[in-house]
């Protein structure tokens, strides 16, 4: 066992309501339900622990990985290192008129738990984004998107602390970079920033966006509402994702690949129903899924790993299955995507270690 660095003891014991564990296990942090440990874990509940945290100069001299619920993470090993995760839970009211509603709310708070909470308002612009696992933090941090609607559509602003100066910032959301399943906190900034709160807007006269997939078929013939909206996205969800509660994973494990449009155009003479989206002028978005499904790897099985047999975008854990049997089994997927379609798709999962 590691010796505590004296500062570190000093921050360990003096803040007893931080909660800090040596050699933790993870399992219950990673919904692929990975077995593995990190050397230390701390949950904080406000921004005076976060900023003791950060002038600290044990946690300054090692790896950090910041997380939320783990439900986008793939640990290839134990973490080394220090695993911050935040409980900050408030929800603040900033604003509000005839029309919208401001909420600053804090990074710890379940994702699901925000959207129950504004649908039961009345205050519509998350209702798409309805039983996406995760935290408050992240759906900033990832920009999570559903059904024609991404969070970057309803943020504010995001408040974060700078790592290496312990100070805050406040991010615009142009300031945030936002693009598919991106964000600046993933990109320049990566490693760099923890999200302590998001603040939002919604619309108390909601604008339904149901044009996705097969959403307005389930809520064919039934009022249109917050609440049936909502209850129509987790039945099409639950059709297609497995519960992470049942079957390790991390949702889509693939982001869909942007192509060219003469590459489209090419791909389209050969395979004449492959199904796209618009992205610009010259690009076009092309579901994963279906590339996966036409190698013929739906259920394809490696080890303790496998593609999901309803949605082949999705990897899951059979049991006991580690993260490098996961990694490979990715492995072999982007391989043969890549040869039969000259297509690279990557990971959306962030993989740790
Ligand atoms: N498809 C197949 N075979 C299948 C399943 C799907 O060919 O077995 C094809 C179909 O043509 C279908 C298309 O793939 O129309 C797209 O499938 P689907 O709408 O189920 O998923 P997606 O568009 O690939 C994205 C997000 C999901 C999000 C849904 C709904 C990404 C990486 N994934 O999936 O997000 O829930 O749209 O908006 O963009 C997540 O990020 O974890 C996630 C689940």
């Amino acid at each position: 066992m590691k010796n505590l660095n004296s500062s570190f003891f000093i921050l360990h014991s003096s803040f007893s309501p931080m909660f800090i564990e040596q050699n933790y296990p993870l399992l219950s942090h990673n919904t692929f339900g990975i077995e593995a440990a990190t050397r230390w874990f701390i949950s904080y509940d406000n921004e005076d622990e976060l900023r003791k945290i950060l002038s600290d100069e044990y946690f300054l001299s090692q790896p950090v990985l910041h997380i939320g619920a783990g439900s986008n993470l793939l640990f290839l090993s134990d973490y080394e290192g220090i695993i911050l995760h935040s409980r900050i839970s408030s929800i603040e009211l900033i604003s509000e008129d005839d029309h919208f509603v401001e909420l600053r709310v804090g990074a710890g708070m379940t994702w699901d738990d925000l959207v129950i909470y504004t649908v039961g308002k009345g205050w519509g612009g998350i209702e798409n984004l309805s039983n996406i696992p995760g935290e408050v933090g992240a759906s900033a941090v990832q920009n999570i998107g559903a059904y024609g609607c991404e969070a970057k559509d309803v943020i504010v602003e995001v408040t974060a602390y700078d790592m290496q100066t312990g100070e805050k910032h406040l991010f615009g959301n142009k300031d945030c970079e936002f693009g598919y399943r991106h964000s600046i906190f993933k990109g320049k900034w990566k490693g760099r920033f923890i999200v302590t709160h998001v603040t939002f807007r919604f619309s108390k006269q909601p604008q339904f966006s149901l044009e996705y997939g097969n959403l307005k078929q389930v809520l064919d013939g039934k009022e249109i509402n917050l609440q049936t909206v909502r209850d129509a996205v987790i039945t099409v969800r639950a059709s297609k994702l497995p519960d992470p509660e049942v079957l390790g994973n991390a949702g889509s494990f693939f982001m869909n690949p942007f192509v060219s449009r003469s590459q489209y155009e090419l791909l389209k003479e050969e395979y004449p129903d492959i199904p796209s989206y618009p992205v610009s002028e010259n690009s076009v978005k092309i579901p994963a899924a279906w590339l996966i499904d036409h190698c013929g790897l739906k259920g394809f099985q490696q080890g303790n790993a496998a593609v999901h047999d309803k949605q082949p975008l999705v990897l899951v854990n059979k049991g006991g299955a580690t993260g490098k049997e996961i990694a490979s089994l990715a492995e072999k997927v982007r391989e043969q995507v890549k040869a039969k379609f000259n297509i690279e798709i990557n990971p959306e999962v962030a993989y740790i270690g």
